[in-house]
């Protein structure tokens, strides 16, 4: 009879700490998402246009022949960068972008960076369990 109420009890509190903890996930305010400006959209468009997830990723999905885009703009300098876009490589076709395209490619790296790190390595894991991104 004892451990019959032990066993209530501990369901109880298993319950109400399930629904504390459910209630401060759902609660917690998220970072919000900063909207993309027009050359970032375009950008965007031209990222499905010329089909680049072919090849690369963006927050880890897509092709696995070049590497992970989404924080490029952070990790190497735009010139660097303009190069790729500019001239392709022996794997990565030419694409002849023109100026604005290459630019609008390059507010939408800015972008991407700005709304996460493709990196799962560098996630923080929190004490209540979630990861933080910076
Ligand atoms: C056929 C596959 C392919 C396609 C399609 C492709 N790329 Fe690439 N890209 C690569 C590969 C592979 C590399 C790595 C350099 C190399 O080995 O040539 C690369 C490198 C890059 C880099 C430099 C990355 C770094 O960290 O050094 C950028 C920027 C880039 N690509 C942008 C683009 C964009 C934008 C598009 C779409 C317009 C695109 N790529 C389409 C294969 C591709």
């Amino acid at each position: 009879m004892n451990s019959y109420k032990n066993k209530i009890l501990i369901f109880i509190i298993l319950l109400i700490s399930f629904l504390i903890y459910t209630n401060v996930l759902y609660f917690t305010e998220l970072k919000p998402i900063p909207a993309p400006n027009k050359s970032a959209q375009r950008g965007k468009i031209l990222w499905q246009e010329k089909n680049c997830t072919s090849c690369h990723q963006l927050y880890g999905l897509g092709g696995h022949l070049g590497p992970d885009l989404t924080n490029i703009y952070e990790n190497k300098p735009e010139s660097y960068i303009k190069v790729f876009l500019k001239n392709g490589t022996n794997v990565m076709p030419n694409f002849h972008l023109s100026e604005q395209e290459i630019n609008d490619f390059m507010e939408f790296f800015k972008y991407t960076n700005s709304t996460g790190i493709a990196n799962p390595t560098s996630y923080i894991k929190q004490a209540d369990g979630t990861i933080k991104q910076k």
